[in-house]
């Protein structure tokens, strides 16, 4: 089930991942993560049938591209977060929130049993966003991330029961 348009407030809407946001999603993944995933790597991940997502884009401005998205897989029922990230200049503003309630929808449509993800232990806000969603840890990977000056950090494995 795709979910095609849901409003949130005057000013975003969430709308599916297409092939053709590749580059966008790229501009926005590069300002937080290291390595970064390019064009192509975006290209080939939403070309396979088990991945879906969603973008919010600015309502009137859909031509601006994306602020803000989410890459998923669900493999039979048993679902996976591959990357969130939201625009620095439209953080706070609920849209994190907004695409993990359009996955969390897709997933109680397609009857999914649960929902994992991996997390630095030390970004806050984003493990602050999953536990506000129910999220519960359910294990720690050491040193599983290394920062761009190599600095290692712990992940935790998050997961969000849907039935
Ligand atoms: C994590 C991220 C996606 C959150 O997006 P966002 O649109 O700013 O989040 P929202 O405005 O929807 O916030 C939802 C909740 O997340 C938490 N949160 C978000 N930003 C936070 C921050 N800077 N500090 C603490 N909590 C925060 C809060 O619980 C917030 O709820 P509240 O506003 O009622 O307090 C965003 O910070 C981001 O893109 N970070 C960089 C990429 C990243 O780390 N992705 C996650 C990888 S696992």
């Amino acid at each position: 089930m795709r979910i095609p348009f849901i409003r949130s407030g005057r000013d975003y809407a969430v709308e599916p991942l297409r092939v053709d946001d590749s580059a966008t999603l790229a501009r926005i993944h590069r300002e937080d993560f290291v390595p970064s995933w390019d064009e192509g790597d975006f290209e080939s991940m939403l070309g396979e049938d088990v991945m879906f997502g969603y973008k919010t884009v600015e309502v009137g401005r859909a031509r601006s591209g994306a602020t803000g998205f989410v890459l998923a897989r669900n493999i039979s029922g048993e679902a996976e977060i591959i990357t969130i990230a939201v625009a620095r200049a439209h953080r706070r503003k609920g849209l994190g929130r907004l695409l993990m309630d359009a996955v969390l929808r897709e997933l109680h449509g397609a009857r999914a049993e649960a929902l994992f993800l991996e997390v630095d232990e030390g970004n806050a806000a984003a493990v602050a966003l999953y536990r506000q969603l129910g999220f519960r840890e359910v294990g720690k990977r050491s040193a599983y991330y290394h920062s761009a000056a190599g600095t290692p950090s712990n992940a935790l494995v998050m997961r969000r029961d849907l039935r």
